[in-house]
């Protein structure tokens, strides 16, 4: 089976695969790529675009539901910016070295294994900042990294750690605590707040 029917198949049956970056966090990882306004920006797999409405022009963006498949996308972008498909994340990331010099991934920390950083380094991309956070709701803690190609290791790398709380970053609601108080249990791959 070739990587696109694979693909296609894994996006539509796993659901870690639809999680959807909230507006504060897609905030956080402009600012921390340090994305200029006149960039050629590609957000690889826009979801509902709550990433994408926050770029500005010139962007372009893939979306498999929308029949834009970023294994079908081959231009080069200055940045990527993006939370891709976890359960694909290998073939993802080798498609991704192809397209720009620079990208910026929000992925859980399991995502984010010593062999991948290998395959990246061996690919000329490297680390260059990382920041550990998690997003109330989301299940696991997560990493937003940026990466650049370059023809060395960087010799530091910029870690910061942002704490977002225990409040639902849509409607503002615990997303946890005691009995007897209002709380969200919107998922990760939910589009809507629950209680
Ligand atoms: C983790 S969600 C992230 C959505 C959005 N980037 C965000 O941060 O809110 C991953 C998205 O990848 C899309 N997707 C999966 N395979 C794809 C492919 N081959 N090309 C483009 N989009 C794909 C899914 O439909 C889903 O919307």
């Amino acid at each position: 089976m070739n990587v696109k029917a694979m693909n296609t198949i894994k996006s539509r049956a796993n659901a870690n695969d639809r999680i959807y970056t909230p507006p504060e966090v897609a905030d956080l990882m402009l600012k921390f790529c340090d994305y200029k306004e006149g960039q050629l920006v590609l957000e690889c797999c826009s979801g509902n675009g709550d990433i994408y409405e926050k770029l500005k022009e010139p962007k372009e963006y893939c979306e498999i539901d929308e029949d834009r498949d970023f294994f079908d996308y081959c231009g080069f972008v200055d940045i990527i910016i993006s939370s891709p498909p976890y359960s694909i994340i290998d073939c993802w990331l080798k498609h991704t070295y192809t397209l720009c010099d620079k990208f910026c991934y929000i992925l859980g920390v399991y995502s984010l294994t010593p062999k991948r950083v290998e395959v990246m380094n061996k690919n000329d991309f490297y680390i260059t900042k990382m920041l550990l956070t998690k997003i109330p709701n989301w299940f696991q803690c997560s990493y937003i990294i940026v990466c650049e190609r370059l023809q060395e290791k960087p010799k530091k790398i910029i870690f910061e750690t942002v704490n977002f709380g225990n409040k639902c970053l849509y409607c503002g609601c615990s997303v946890g605590g005691s009995k007897g108080y209002k709380h969200c249990k919107r998922k990760a791959s939910e589009t809507v707040c629950k209680y």
